[in-house]
């Protein structure tokens, strides 16, 4: 398959005698995908059932004709206000009891019946009209799941859902007081009608209550999704995609993704930095104009997995943003980096968020690739400038990284139920270990937690995952190299209860979690050697062979080569060190990267990307600031 370039547009915001020298340029900047149509269902459909489709039938003939593939977006996350008229229950309802109103985008809640079947009749509409039409090469299902805080919805509508849905999964209210441990504070119920969702509570609400929304909440999302797929997949053949998020995890984006042939997403690292990532200030200005080394990165090793393989960028930051507290522009040359980054790690294609920036509106501060008055703006010569590189690296490649991590959003729902501490983040802490791995020079895979085949990777880590799944335990048992599993891995049963065992309760590892604590900031356990655990430790009962102590001689980390388990948060430098000794057990060779510098082998290529502002020598190569350069390997 070939990497592509590609951007996204609104023929809707434009006169229409633009379109074909918009479309001749894209072609002449090397695009090869055009996006289009995510937020236009109030010029398709002005009023209700008053359909006007001959002016996108008109710009997919001007996009196509110019050589353009086009990928159609449904336009889902954006009902007309008519919408609401007609169904005036439709708009989700937040946490406080407050009903969202119209006047932005995603004004819907996922569980309103009525809604649905408008989303089911304006795909199938879009799917029968274009589905056939030589110029649709992909299709984009609503737009960004979860942006704006939209999984959430406590409204009448997934309240009913709700209780239909709990009816189904517990058969009888004593099986779900039991489940739930409803016996506590007098919480047991007659019937499944007198179950509210869990909030406006007094004080917190029963975690395995909580537990049960949020499972329910992401099947929601995949129901939602996949009622516009079927439809789709009746009428077109061309690949399906939905363009996920940075650092969202209300939902889970595997379970969307097994419905979709690729997962892709909307990549902004100034605006990440910014507003998405705990990082110290020094941090933050060392990286302000190039975005952290490693967040793009690990969502790239993410939507790979989303998408078993096949995944692109939507959207990529073209320049300054218009939504993050602050909004600095790229340094020269970013574009280009951040392109070349997710075609390193195996995208098949990186589009631009937007063509040409938008005068009015919400979005007037979001620079595209052209300036409002249709001049270049700087990112159009960087994407011009990859597009003239392609040739070189122009087969998708990407090989089996050295070492995989699990990550697994029920146990981000369960840390946000019950953190215990308030640093206590799920992301952050499978970061914090991505991030380690980066600083070693390792290719990651990132894996779902129902991997049922462990053979390719020498080292397979899990940090924090809640409870293993039995698909997961047995594949532990025949995973030929090391598993290390992190703190509070396999702490909660999957009703969200302690298990009777008491964690990690691994096969062939006799170890006990008898106490945890968790540390305010400041506050640490120290460790023997230097280093320390962060945010929370655990106390150990274990005749496992000791790896590693506190320095108050307490076990901090057990096992041998095959399993291991480590009782704590450790500081960066620490988690560095602990797995580099890991790779080393194995022979995996590890490098030294200084703070700017990251790589990535992918197929017969290294790249090597410097996020830094003044060059880097390393093994006799120079990179260049906000530079990337890239040896053939064998
Ligand atoms: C994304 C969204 C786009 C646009 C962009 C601005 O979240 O999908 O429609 O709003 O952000 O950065």
């Amino acid at each position: 398959m070939q990497r592509g370039l590609g951007v996204c547009y609104y023929p809707e915001h434009w006169p229409e005698e633009i379109w074909p020298e918009d479309a001749a340029r894209m072609v002449e900047a090397g695009l090869s995908w055009v996006r289009i149509g995510e937020f236009a269902w109030s010029r398709l459909e002005p009023a209700p059932d008053r359909l006007e489709f001959d002016w996108l039938d008109r710009a997919i003939k001007v996009l196509g004709r110019a050589g353009l593939k086009v990928v159609l977006g449904t336009p889902t996350a954006t009902p007309p206000r008519w919408m609401i008229k007609r169904h005036p229950d439709m708009l989700a309802v937040d946490a406080l009891g407050r009903q969202r109103g119209f006047g932005s985008r995603r004004h819907y809640c996922f569980s309103h019946r009525g809604y649905l079947d408008e989303c089911r009749r304006i795909v199938t509409l879009l799917a029968k009209r274009y589905g056939q039409n030589p110029h649709i090469a992909a299709w984009q299902t609503d737009n960004e799941y979860g942006c704006h805080d939209t999984i959430l919805s406590y409204s009448e509508a997934a309240r009913d859902a709700f209780r239909d849905w709990l009816a189904q999964k517990y058969q009888s209210p004593d099986a779900l007081n039991r489940a739930w441990g409803n016996v506590f504070w007098s919480m047991d119920y007659a019937s499944f009608d007198e179950i509210d969702l869990p909030n406006l509570t007094v004080t917190e609400p029963n975690p395995a209550h909580v537990m049960d929304f949020r499972r329910f909440a992401s099947e929601q999302v995949v129901a939602f999704n996949r009622a516009q797929v079927e439809i789709i997949r009746r009428h077109s053949h061309a690949p399906i995609a939905h363009n996920y998020m940075g650092r969202i995890t209300e939902f889970d984006h595997y379970k969307v993704g097994a419905d979709l042939d690729i997962a892709s997403w909307d990549s902004y690292p100034l605006g990440f930095l910014s507003d998405r990532l705990e990082a110290s200030a020094a941090h933050k200005a060392a990286f302000l104009r190039q975005g952290d080394p490693d967040f793009q990165a690990f969502h790239h090793d993410l939507y790979r997995a989303v998408g078993r393989g096949r995944w692109w960028v939507m959207e990529q930051q073209p320049g300054p943003v218009n939504w993050a507290p602050f909004n600095p522009a790229p340094l020269p040359g970013m574009v280009r980096f951040w392109t070349w980054e997710a075609f390193a790690h195996g995208a098949e294609a990186v589009c631009y968020f937007r063509w040409r920036q938008a005068p009015f509106a919400q979005e007037q501060m979001h620079a595209g690739l052209l300036r409002p008055d249709s001049a270049p703006a700087p990112g159009l010569a960087e994407a011009a400038a990859v597009a003239r590189e392609l040739p070189e690296a122009a087969e998708v490649a990407s090989r089996p990284g050295d070492v995989a991590l699990v990550f697994d959003y029920e146990s981000a729902w369960a840390w946000e139920t019950q953190p215990q501490g308030a640093d206590f983040d799920y992301f952050r802490l499978v970061f914090e270990w991505y991030r380690a791995l980066r600083h070693l020079g390792l290719n990651i895979d990132i894996l779902p937690p129902d991997a049922i085949d462990l053979s390719a990777w020498q080292i397979v880590l899990m940090p924090g995952l809640f409870s293993l799944s039995p698909k997961l335990r047995a594949a532990l048992a025949t995973c030929p190299g090391t598993i290390l599993l992190g703190p509070r891995s396999n702490s909660k049963t999957p009703g969200f209860a302690i298990p009777a065992q008491l964690p990690p309760d691994l096969p062939g590892l006799d170890a006990r979690v008898t106490r945890v604590e968790s540390l305010p900031p400041g506050a640490r356990v120290a460790l023997e050697g230097g280093g320390h655990f962060l945010h929370w430790a655990e106390d150990l009962e274990t005749t496992a062979p000791v790896i590693l102590r506190r320095a108050d001689g307490q076990p901090a980390m057990v096992g041998d080569d095959r399993l291991a388990y480590l009782a704590g948060w450790p500081d960066a430098a620490s988690l560095q060190e602990l797995l580099r000794g890991l790779c080393a057990a194995r022979g995996i060779e590890t490098l030294h990267l200084p703070a700017a510098l990251r790589t990535r082998e992918s197929g017969q290529r290294r790249f090597w990307f410097n996020h830094g502002t003044e060059p880097i020598i390393w093994d006799g190569l120079t990179i260049p600031p906000a530079g990337v350069v890239w040896q053939t390997t064998t």
